[in-house]
């Protein structure tokens, strides 16, 4: 039989990642021959790092933290939603090229729109953070039409920066947690802070969740992240944490490396099983 494909994740730290599992439970599913690496990998090593991966047949590579932006620059093609982005999570090596690609956004977009049944267009979304989890989200949570999306973060020019940038897609205001534009509950709230990964609990916006909003931490664990603990605490309608993106934007991965649609429901519930 031959080699497995080879692909893998590079960040730096890696070892947390979950993608591993996650590629090899869809490669088992669907009968795929090829193998998952993690590979840590330093920021000044990342160009040779993937240069070296390329060189040795490998098809294709997650990155993660910290290397989604600066790993835009090593590829010879984007794709729309990855320049939108301005940050990369998945290079497709193919005919000596390397093609960069980001399905975080269409992640979210598919856990919230196809698994969760939300009814996005026309809504009030709220996103508080304005870094990169927000630049790779914002787009496509914008094709869905949303009536308007607020961006809300500790440091304002970096969520007016982001406004900026996606004002051409849609209707997008920016402000400090403490400064909503209105004090009526959003029908979505996500959160995109690196708060709580770092341990802390910043003042989110109370004003912001009503018992009809759904809340949506872009962190994950096993057990509910501070985010998830304060918005089920302030009486939103769901608080859900980001196992499902996790998930879905893997799939695309999967999808683009090897032209299959895995179940991602089964890998999902495999995944969450102590999480609930
Ligand atoms: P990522 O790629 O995960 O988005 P990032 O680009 O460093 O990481 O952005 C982290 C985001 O979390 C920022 O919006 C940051 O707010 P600032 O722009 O004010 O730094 C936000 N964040 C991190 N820790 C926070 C805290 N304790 N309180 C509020 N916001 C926090």
């Amino acid at each position: 039989m031959s080699a497995p494909d080879r692909y893998g994740v590079m960040g730096y730290p890696i070892s947390h990642s979950r993608s591993p599992v996650i590629h090899r439970l869809f490669a088992l599913q669907s009968g795929q021959h090829m193998q998952y690496e993690l590979l840590q990998v330093a920021p000044d090593k990342l160009e040779s790092a993937v240069q070296q991966f390329q060189r040795t047949g490998g098809r294709g590579l997650n990155i993660t933290v910290p290397h989604k932006s600066e790993v835009a620059r090593l590829a010879d093609e984007l794709s729309d939603r990855a320049r939108i982005a301005g940050a990369v999570n998945t290079l497709i090596f193919q005919d000596e090229k390397i093609f960069g690609d980001n399905t975080d956004g269409i992640g979210l977009v598919r856990d919230l729109t196809t698994n969760l049944q939300l009814e996005l267009r026309g809504a009030r979304i709220l996103i508080l953070g304005a870094g990169g989890a927000t630049r790779g989200i914002a787009g496509p949570l914008l094709d869905l039409q949303p009536r308007s999306l607020v961006i809300a973060n500790r440091t304002l020019a970096k969520a007016e920066a982001l406004a900026t940038h996606f004002s051409s897609y849609g209707s997008v205001t920016a402000c400090r947690f403490n400064d909503l534009p209105d004090n009526e509950p959003y029908d979505l709230v996500i959160n995109a802070t690196s708060a709580g990964f770092k341990g802390e609990n910043p003042p989110y916006p109370e004003s912001a969740v009503g018992s009809a909003t759904v809340c949506y931490d872009l962190s994950y664990g096993l057990t509910a992240t501070p985010f998830s603990q304060w918005a089920a605490a302030q009486g939103a309608a769901r608080s859900l944490m980001g196992w499902g993106m996790l998930v879905e934007q893997a799939a695309e991965s999967f999808q683009l490396w090897r032209g299959v649609r895995p179940d991602t429901i089964t890998v999902l519930n495999q995944m969450t099983i102590n999480a609930s």
